[in-house]
């Protein structure tokens, strides 16, 4: 067993500063099936038969399910339900209509479902059978009769008689034509009402006590392309009269949860809501570019902008405060945040249209805080010009977004200590990368600063929130789901531990017995080059002055080495030929710790140096724009490491030249706040991260004298600092102890929270 080190944290008096109250909240966003297949509780998929294939290559309004037909099932428009559900199917008996749902549909021992459709059958009622069938039995059955003429809504209630696993069944019997649609089945809750959300996910997120809710993004904010854009009044009305829309993650929105359900999530789970609206251009990612509402359209879109504030907050008496009410909701929602825009380009349209919204919502809204953006990156080109347009603006609160790996989190725990005065931060999506207790930790110690500067930060979100396995477009995510199970990350452990225990005065602390983790560069490396989905010949290659052999790499991905170097004083020269495939190649140079040349990153579009650590690279220089490799074109490229200093010339162009970063890591970050308990004494909420494989013990000195203190520690600790993987659960749980309330054990790559009170 590894011996510990002593440490000392100490606690200083309060600095009059508040802790951010909103600080810790969640970003949800119809990504990885985190809503329709997840948070959604419609166990029917495609009940509507809108999928298709702008949703995702080869689907179509039958996709999820299968007739077993004797006579026909036809896709069918005419007379739809609404035109915004303008697919149905005719259903000629006899006829079995089966649908898989996601991976099938879990059912328990005495479960009720609602199920509901709209049917249209001739001049006699029609008797339909239902059942939700698992490969051999009926897990739950009922009759449903249409009523004749006309589409009418037909529900019941099926009720488990077994659990298991199945698919909804519903049968035509012969010599009946039924017309079908917005088929639903969703459990019921104990009202026998159906559920809205899935309950074990919704607990999941209650557990994380959320002081906001940002939605709908994220990308599917501002959408790929104008028709893509989230527009949030076609999201209000009944289900079957939603706009529904493909998603930009390759499948489709029913949009079942809208901005009703929205902010019926933030009621049940105490969270104020952070609605985030397009700003008025879409996803720059769209092929062609950004493209912005039209110029006479705006006045319209900021309006339903300010519509959206009214639904939200208005009196009943206002339009669309009545509306609100007309839903069941007569009391505001509390609306305080709004974002406009996600990581969008910062063009001259953007300006534009992000100015008159926010004007706007000035003039009628001055109590709502508008969030600007800044890009994708913690830095760069639109971080930098977001920022510049939300200071010369006087915006409230800028968005900023870094998914980087764990060692950039430990190099920048104090990162807000040194901005400027002026709007305050948003941290919108943010994550180390992976699922491992490395990564976890390393958002830890981050947190730990987020906290530290309550003047500067006052909100921030992990992203993404959910997935669901067999389903996911991105990971790491903070929890992963199937059918039937909750399967919450080492991240999502830490995150709750954040929200559960909240000081309110932040104090200063002195941590003493440990210093940062130094940050070097490699002793030794090697040149590897490698062209996934090309093949490409380098030639004339000069490695420190040594002519080489000329190498190919190929399309499937497979590194070549080309000799060993020093990462930090190295030249390499080379000519690369494309002969085919569509992307460009990679230079990679360095050992643990390495730097990649991407010369045609981002689909042959740009050049990019990516820097990995930890076995993970994060975006270290660019992406910059390029032409791309043409084949057959020869591409000159230079690379010079000096140090720190990294130079890359393609064709006789400096494109990339900086310095890389060697700041050191915080790997023990500690940060306290106190609060008044409910018997009106001080309490203290110690957090420590260790993130190192030596164990720490901490005295702990507080800033006042408390005779014998008690504490309550939280400890997530126990698992080797790669443990983890996406798709599963956290190798370890935190565990709740009662301890003495003067030092703190921090296990090996651990985090610990501590609530200190005064024994009685
Ligand atoms: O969180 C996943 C995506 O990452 C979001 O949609 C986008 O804002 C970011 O690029």
């Amino acid at each position: 067993m590894t011996a510990s080190e002593r440490i000392t944290i100490d606690v200083g008096a309060h600095e009059g500063v508040e802790v951010a109250p909103d600080l810790w909240g969640l970003f949800i966003e119809d990504l990885n099936d985190a809503l329709d297949g997840g948070l959604n509780a419609e166990c029917v998929r495609n009940g509507d038969f809108e999928f298709n294939a702008d949703d995702h290559d080869g689907w179509d309004a039958l996709t999820a399910w299968s007739a077993y037909v004797v006579h026909r099932a036809e896709v069918r428009t005419d007379a739809p339900i609404h035109a915004n559900n303008a697919h149905y199917l005719r259903l000629t008996g006899p006829v079995t209509l089966v649908n898989d749902g996601w991976d099938g549909i879990g059912t328990t021992t005495g479960q009720a479902f609602r199920l509901s459709f709209f049917a249209r059958t001739g001049a006699e009622p029609a008797s339909l059978s239902a059942a939700i069938r698992s490969r051999d039995n009926d897990l739950a059955r009922a009759e449903v009769t249409v009523p004749p003429g006309g589409w009418h809504r037909c529900e019941t209630t099926l009720t488990a008689v077994a659990g298991g696993r199945g698919r909804l069944r519903i049968d035509i019997p012969a010599g009946l034509v039924v017309d079908l649609d917005h088929v639903s089945l969703r459990p019921a809750g104990p009202d026998g009402e159906p559920l809205t959300f899935r309950p074990d996910l919704l607990q999941a997120l209650k557990d994380l006590r959320p002081s906001f809710i940002r939605f709908p993004g994220g990308c599917v904010a501002h959408g790929l392309g104008l028709d893509n854009m989230y527009h949030w009044k076609t999201t209000v009305g009944p289900r079957h009269e939603r706009v529904q829309l493909p998603n930009l993650w390759g499948y489709h929105q029913s949009r079942q949860i809208g901005y009703l359900e929205y902010f019926e999530l933030c009621q049940a789970t105490g969270a104020t809501p952070l609605p985030v609206v397009a700003a008025g251009v879409c996803c720059q990612n769209y092929p062609g570019g950004a493209q912005s509402i039209d110029d006479d359209a705006m006045d319209a879109y900021t309006q339903d902008v300010l519509d959206l504030i009214e639904f939200a907050n208005g009196p009943a008496d206002t339009p669309w405060g009545a509306r609100r009410a007309a839903l069941g909701h007569p009391e505001p929602f509390n609306l305080r945040y709004l974002g406009v825009g996600n990581e969008d380009e910062i063009t001259d349209d953007f300006r534009d249209r992000y100015a008159r919204i926010e004007d706007a919502v000035r003039e009628r809204h001055p109590e709502i805080c508008v969030i600007g953006t800044s890009g994708p990156q913690f830095f760069g080109r639109d971080f930098e010009a977001g920022w510049a347009f939300a200071r010369e603006r006087g915006t409230a609160m800028v968005d900023e977004h870094g998914y980087r790996n764990p060692r950039w989190f430990h190099q920048n725990v104090d990162r807000y200590g040194a901005y400027e005065p002026g709007p305050q931060v948003y941290v919108g999506e943010y994550a180390a990368r992976s699922n491992t207790i490395r990564s976890a930790l390393a958002e830890a110690a981050y947190m730990i600063g987020l906290e530290r500067y309550p003047g500067v930060v006052r909100l921030a979100s992990y992203a993404p929130l959910l997935a669901r396995v067999g389903h996911a477009q991105w990971v790491p995510d903070l929890i992963y789901f199937t059918a039937t199970e909750v399967l919450p990350s080492a991240s999502y452990h830490v995150q709750r531990m954040f929200s559960q225990e909240r000081g309110t005065r932040l104090h200063p602390v002195t941590l003493s017995g440990v210093e940062p983790e130094p940050v070097t560069l490699p002793e030794t490396g090697s040149l590897r080059l490698t062209s996934p989905g090309a093949s490409v010949d380098y030639t004339d290659v000069v490695l420190d002055g040594l002519v080489r052999q000329p190498v190919t790499t190929g399309s499937s991905g497979e590194p070549v080495e080309v000799g060993g170097i020093d990462p930090a004083a190295a030249t390499l020269e080379l000519t690369a030929t494309k002969r085919a495939g569509g992307e460009g190649f990679v230079v990679e140079l360095g050992g643990d710790s390495y730097l990649q040349v991407h010369v045609g990153a981002w689909e042959n579009k740009s050049t990019l140096v990516m820097r990995g650590d930890d076995d993970i690279t994060n975006d270290d220089h660019g992406p910059l724009r390029w032409q791309g490799m043409q084949t057959g074109i020869p591409v000159r490229v230079k690379v010079r490491l000096d140090g720190a200093r990294v130079r890359v010339r393609i064709d006789d162009e400096l494109r990339h030249d900086y310095e890389q970063d060697l700041r050191p890591e915080h790997r023990v970050v500690v940060g306290a706040a106190s609060r008044t308990a409910a018997d009106g004494t001080t309490e203290y909420v110690i957090r420590a991260v260790n993130a190192h494989p030596i164990a720490r013990v901490a005295s702990i000195r507080l800033p006042e004298p408390f005779g014998t203190a008690v504490a309550t520690v939280t400890t997530l600790a126990g698992a080797r600092p790669d443990d983890g993987l996406p798709f599963t659960s956290s190798p370890v749980t935190p565990v709740a102890a009662t301890a003495a309330g003067d030092t703190l054990n921090l296990p090996p790559w651990s985090f610990v929270t501590a609530v200190i009170r005064r024994v009685p």
